[in-house]
């Protein structure tokens, strides 16, 4: 029902009952003008509706201050339902990353389907892990999960949190030899004293699930724009960056000629993010610790990505209003996880933003398991030539 029918449905017959036909059609005229006339929200201006009859000097002479305030009472409640659909309306659409993983991962199950029939075997990644840090383990359990319920194999090289740096490379080594590993990932934290770079490195570039190889970054530094034939090809990108852009895309956002500002600079998320974007012409700003102000860069952006870790850093007043926000935060505030960008307040500035939880999050393990087919299917091929 619009705002038009509720009044004519139930405002207007009880006005009539009370107070005749001639008073009750006028205190709807009067109500409406007072309607119209309201500058402000579509709240503000039902309110003026409202008011214009509760106040009205023939209603609380008929109905006295109570009954008119009860009445009133009465028809807030009968409005507010369509008010609040007209609030959500005027805030940012929410880009669901639950959603949009589901729709991923139903494409990437009927991959895997396809690739099995014609190669005879399913993708695998291999996750090493030394220690057992919590975060990491319960992270490896969901990683087994959602590749095992894709069709997809994993398994799991645990190692103590004492070992060091040449045992984890060890490791790597093998699987980097065996055939039926597709893809590697190395869970970090790795134990204090080794040197992730090192241990990255060692990882090969075409089974390096996550783009964390320094290869497979240089690559994507060097990757020609979208739409242009170049020679550097066969690259991994991290999957949180991946997850991001794919969100774009899917959300039907145009990358292409937007202002894009990406707050972080790491290379999981923020740096790569930003090569994404670059890649698909959009003209990029990065921005870090060091940028100051950085509300006067992030203003500036039509496409806002944000990877710092501080929960809710980015406020309304830092938004440009119409913006696309992608957050990548996840930080824990409370008892409730929150993201980098304050949701609550920046929806109502923003045109678009991602949720957390529910947003990037969501999309990272798809692009996971998207990158190991990928490298599967580039495997194959390669050992054909
Ligand atoms: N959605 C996912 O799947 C996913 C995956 C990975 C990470 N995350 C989350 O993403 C967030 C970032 O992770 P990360 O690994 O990229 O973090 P990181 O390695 O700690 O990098 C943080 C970046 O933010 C910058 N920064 C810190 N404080 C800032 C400030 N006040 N203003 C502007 N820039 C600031 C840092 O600048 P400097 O370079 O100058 O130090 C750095 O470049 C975290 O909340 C993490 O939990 C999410």
């Amino acid at each position: 029902m619009s705002i038009e029918e509720i009044i004519e449905a139930k405002i207007k017959p009880r006005l009539v009952e009370a107070f005749g036909r001639q008073t009750g059609n006028a205190l709807i005229t009067e109500a409406t003008l007072a309607y119209v006339s309201t500058d402000g929200s579509e709240g503000e201006r039902v309110a003026a509706f409202i008011n214009a009859i509760r106040f009205d000097e023939r209603v609380i002479n008929t109905w006295g201050d109570e009954v008119a305030a009860v009445e009133a009472d009465e028809w807030f409640s009968l409005l507010r339902p369509y008010l609040e659909s007209e609030e959500e309306a005027e805030s940012a659409r929410i880009l669901d990353g639950r959603a949009m993983a589901e729709e991923v991962r139903e494409e990437i199950v009927a991959a895997v389907g396809e690739f099995e029939d014609k190669h005879g075997f399913a993708p695998t990644i291999a996750v090493v892990r030394a220690g057992d840090d919590p975060a990491s383990v319960s992270y490896g359990k969901m990683i087994r999960r959602s590749f095992e319920d894709a069709g997809m194999h994993f398994v799991l090289h645990e190692l103590p949190g004492t070992s060091d740096q040449d045992q984890i490379i060890d490791v790597v080594t093998r699987l980097n030899a065996q055939r039926n590993i597709n893809g590697i990932m190395v869970q970090e934290p790795l134990p204090r004293e080794i040197d992730d770079i090192a241990v990255k490195a060692a990882i090969r570039p075409e089974k390096d699930a996550d783009g964390v190889n320094p290869i497979n970054a240089g690559r994507l530094a060097q990757a020609d724009p979208v739409g242009r034939q170049g020679a550097v090809k066969d690259y991994l990108v991290p999957a949180t960056p991946l997850g991001g852009l794919e969100m774009l895309t899917r959300a039907g956002i145009t990358i292409d000629g937007a202002h894009a500002v990406v707050v972080g600079r790491s290379n999981i998320v923020g740096r790569p993010m930003s090569f994404l974007l670059m890649q698909h012409h959009a003209t990029v700003s990065m921005c870090h610790s060091h940028t100051r102000p950085l509300g006067s860069v992030t203003r500036g952006a039509d496409i806002l990505c944000v990877a710092v870790g501080v929960a809710e850093l980015i406020k309304a007043d830092m938004v440009k209003p119409g913006a696309v926000v992608i957050d990548f935060g996840f930080n824990k505030k409370g008892d409730k996880w929150v993201g980098d960008v304050d949701f609550d307040e920046v929806k109502k500035v923003a045109g678009a933003i991602t949720p957390v939880p529910g947003g990037t999050g969501s999309m990272t393990n798809v692009m996971l398991m998207r990158n190991v087919l990928e490298a599967a299917e580039r495997q194959v091929q390669r050992r054909r030539k």
